[in-house]
Formats: C-alpha cells, sequence, structure tokens
C-alpha cells in the first residue's frame, strides 16, 4: 500500500493549480444516464472516485471516451470526457460497485426516471457516520415510485407513463438527495418544487448543466427548486466548476506554513465562509486574476471557532483540515461538527504529530501548541486524511501518511502540487 513521506518545516511558495470538483463531477456524470445523446464534461478530475464511477456508468451501458490530458503552463490538466448512454443496458447498480462509493446510489434517479426501474444496493462510502437513505426514499415516493428494500438493495419503480412531479420539502438538508430529485423531476410529468433543498455550488452545477440538456429548472442555489418535467433530455457540453474543497485545503495549508501561494483555476466565491475562518486566523486571503492569493504568516495563527453547517455554512468536508490548523494557533479553540455524527477521526493522529485536542459530544476543543512533531500517521477517511498531511507540513521531521488512498479518492497530484511548490513530499510505492 502507498505512503507519502512529508518532512516537514518548509513555506509554500508557487502557483496551486486547482482542479474540478469532485463532488460536482460525480453527479454530472451519473446525469449521463438521462439522455441517449453525448454530454461532454470537461475539466474531470483525473481520480480514485472519477475512475471507479466511469466503471459503474460503463456497466449500465454508458460508452465513454476520455480526451487526452493535456498540461498548461501553470501545471494544470484539461480533461474533457464524452459520455454516451444509447440504451440503458442494466438498472441494477450491484452491491461490488455501490459500496465502494456512496454517490454511485445517485444513480437511482436517472435510471428510474428514464427506464421505470432501478435496483440499487444501499450504499457504502467513507465511515463517517451512519449516512442513511431515508432522503431519497422519501423523494422519490412523492414522485409517485414505489420504494422497497429487499437483500440490501433498493427496489425502485416509477408508475405506468413514469414519474409524477410533486412538491416536497426535505426534513433535512441532503446534497445528494438534493441531486437526486433534480435528476428524476426533470424527466417526470409535471411540475416538482423542492423545499428545502441544498444550496451548494455542486447542486448550482448539476441544474445549470441539466438545463443545458434541455431542462426547465429555476431557483437552484436557493432552498426552493422547481423542475418543469420535459418528456427527454439532449446532450450537452459542460465545464465542471473548481473545486472549493481543494481551493480551501491548500489555502489552509498555506496559512499554517507561511508563504505566498496562488490558486490558479478557482473562485474565491464559491467558500466565503471558509475563507473568512482563514482570514479570521491571520493570513491574507484575496481574490486575483483567474483565482485566489494566499499569503500565510506560519507562527502567527489566532484561534477561531467555526461550526460546520449545510452551504453556505462552513463546509463539513474542510472541517478537519481547519482543526489541524488551529492546532497550532495562538490559544483556544472550539471545531463543531453538524453535519455527520462520526467525523472526528483524524482527532487521535492530530495528536499523535503533539496536537492537544479533548472532544466532548460534537464539539472538539483545540489547544494550540507552538510546534508538532513528525510521526507516523493513518488516514481514515477523504478530507481528515488531508489534514494529517498538512499537519505533516508544518511540523517538525518526518511525517509518514499511511493508507493513502484515502486521498487519491478526492485530491489530484497532491504531492506533485505541493512539489512545485516548495514542500518536501513525497509517495512511496508498495
Ligand atoms: C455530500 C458530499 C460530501 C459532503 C456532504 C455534506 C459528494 C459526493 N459528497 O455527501 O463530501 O461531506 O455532501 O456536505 O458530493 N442524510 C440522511 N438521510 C439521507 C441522506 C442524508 O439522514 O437519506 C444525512 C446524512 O447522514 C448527513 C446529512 O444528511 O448527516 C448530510 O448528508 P448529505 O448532504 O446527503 O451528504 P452526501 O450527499 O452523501
Amino acid at each position: 500500500m502507498d505512503r507519502i513521506r512529508i518532512v516537514g518545516g518548509n513555506a509554500l511558495n508557487g502557483i496551486i493549480p486547482i482542479s474540478g470538483a469532485k463532488n460536482a463531477a460525480l453527479p454530472l456524470m451519473i446525469a449521463s444516464l438521462l439522455t441517449s445523446d453525448t454530454l461532454t464534461l470537461e475539466n474531470v478530475p483525473h481520480l480514485a472516485d472519477v475512475e471507479l464511477l466511469l466503471r459503474i456508468l460503463g456497466n449500465h451501458g454508458v460508452d465513454v471516451s476520455v480526451n487526452g490530458r493535456r498540461e498548461h503552463q501553470d501545471g494544470s490538466y484539461a480533461r474533457t470526457i464524452h459520455f454516451t448512454c444509447r440504451t440503458v443496458a442494466d438498472t441494477t447498480a450491484p452491491y461490488e460497485l455501490v459500496s465502494k462509493m456512496r454517490a454511485s446510489f445517485w444513480v437511482i434517479g436517472p435510471l428510474l426516471a428514464r427506464e421505470g426501474q432501478a435496483r440499487v444496493s444501499l450504499p457504502g462510502g467513507c465511515a463517517i457516520g451512519t449516512r442513511p437513505v431515508d432522503l431519497f426514499i422519501e423523494g422519490l415516493a412523492a414522485l409517485g415510485a414505489e420504494m422497497e428494500i429487499d437483500g440490501g438493495y433498493i427496489n425502485a419503480k416509477a408508475p405506468k407513463g413514469g414519474l409524477i412531479g410533486a412538491r416536497y420539502t426535505f426534513p433535512k438538508v441532503s446534497v445528494g438527495a438534493t441531486h437526486v430529485m433534480l435528476m428524476a423531476a426533470s424527466l417526470a410529468r409535471g411540475t416538482t418544487v423542492i423545499g428545502n433543498a441544498a444550496r451548494e455550488p455542486e447542486v448550482v452545477d448539476l441544474a445549470n448543466c441539466l438545463i443545458a440538456m434541455g431542462a426547465r429548472i429555476s431557483g437552484a442555489g436557493t432552498s426552493t427548486i422547481t423542475i418543469e418535467g420535459v418528456p427527454s433530455l439532449s446532450g450537452a457540453r459542460h465545464r465542471v466548476l473548481p473545486d472549493r474543497i481543494e481551493t480551501g485545503t491548500y489555502a489552509m495549508a498555506v496559512a499554517m506554513t507561511g508563504g505566498d501561494v496562488t490558486l490558479s483555476g478557482t473562485d474565491i466565491g464559491l467558500l466565503d465562509t471558509a475563507v473568512e475562518a482563514i482570514r479570521r486566523a491571520g493570513a491574507e486571503v484575496s481574490a486575483v486574476e483567474g483565482g485566489i492569493r494566499v499569503i500565510g504568516h506560519g507562527d502567527q495563527i489566532r484561534p477561531v471557532d467555526i461550526v460546520t453547517e449545510p452551504f453556505p455554512g462552513f463546509p463539513t468536508d474542510l472541517q478537519a483540515q481547519f482543526m489541524g490548523l488551529m492546532t497550532r494557533a495562538n490559544g483556544v479553540s472550539h471545531v463543531t461538527e453538524t453535519i455527520f455524527e462520526n467525523r472526528f477521526m483524524h482527532v487521535q493522529e492530530l495528536a499523535r504529530l503533539g496536537a492537544k485536542i479533548t472532544l466532548s459530544g460534537q464539539t472538539a476543543r483545540i489547544e494550540g501548541v507552538t510546534r508538532l512533531r513528525g510521526a507516523p500517521v493513518m488516514a481514515t477517511d477523504l478530507r481528515a486524511s488531508v489534514s494529517l498531511v498538512i499537519g505533516g507540513l508544518a511540523a517538525e521531521g518526518e511525517t509518514m501518511v499511511s493508507r493513502v488512498y484515502h486521498l487519491d479518492r478526492g485530491f489530484e497530484r497532491l504531492e506533485e502540487k505541493l512539489t512545485r511548490c516548495g514542500a518536501i513530499i513525497e509517495r512511496i510505492s508498495g
């Protein structure tokens, strides 16, 4: 199994190109199941989760053709993928595939809308809480689908003539369930109004792509989304939006190590709340032509309390990284997690680097220390693992991160991007 070796202490200086967002690319790829025409996606990141979804879509009959990757001057890659699902080959998404990545469960929406039926395994994914699927079941049932759980699978069946538009208000905000409702309602008969919808930029990106495919959607980005169903969707060309989690992660790394880095190909407007928190911690963050500039001052990190919330609140996917930053603050800070009940696995690993963190329910109390020391640590989930990398970059001496396959799910060419900015970081294979 690969490991990542880091020798900490170097400031980061240079340019880091930000990739397309994993969390936008996945639902956009799944949207290709809604049409028999070709959907072309630009700026698709090269990540383990994307590769796995390509396999899963292949199983459902999607033909995939990937344009060669072209490297630009700033080290970024352009990757364009064409998806064509002339006919759906299989409406079953098997356990072997769905258990590896929770988002693959979302195929239930387009399969049900286009084929009138779907049999999809209950999901797996990161071990960060129970992550049930009740909202998907309720939402699709509101569109008239018969939903039944049988042997670890959900069997979904649309009424004769297809799904029927309806009013449905989610009892809790869910990004995935909002994606699925958007896709399913786009091909339903009549109008659907989704209340308490997720407002994440990735939901807006999916809605924009569906609109380009001929869907009639308004209100994406607000809590109420209205969808007027259409009989069929066509192909389109769409560019995946930049990864705000990758952006925030590198911004926090610079805030922690010190240095001056331009994050290119991204947009400060995607992460206002996180930028605000990083600024309060003492780093300078500003919008520049084509990206964001971050200037960190290393030792003068101020303590900042954060609470994770659905967008536009502080993203849960940046919680572990921000906690990493706070381990070196001049004082005590608190990090409260409200989205997932078990998302503090990084705490004990950060403690191995010398961090002082105590947990009480959903809140971590972090007492900043003047220095961290490198140590062997283990990645436990995708975002937790990158907080250990950030910690290692700021720690004295060597940090060895094991189980880096978690990182490969969500961070494209991480070692390369950081090395270009002066970090000592390498992958050790085997
Ligand atoms: C997506 C993101 C993930 C991010 C999360 C929250 C992708 C691929 N993943 O995950 O990186 O951390 O949003 O921003 O985009 N819930 C239920 N019942 C359901 C569905 C969800 O109770 O049927 C709960 C979950 O357990 C969780 C909360 O709702 O407590 C939010 O989860 P959700 O927004 O659905 O997360 P994902 O879409 O899986």
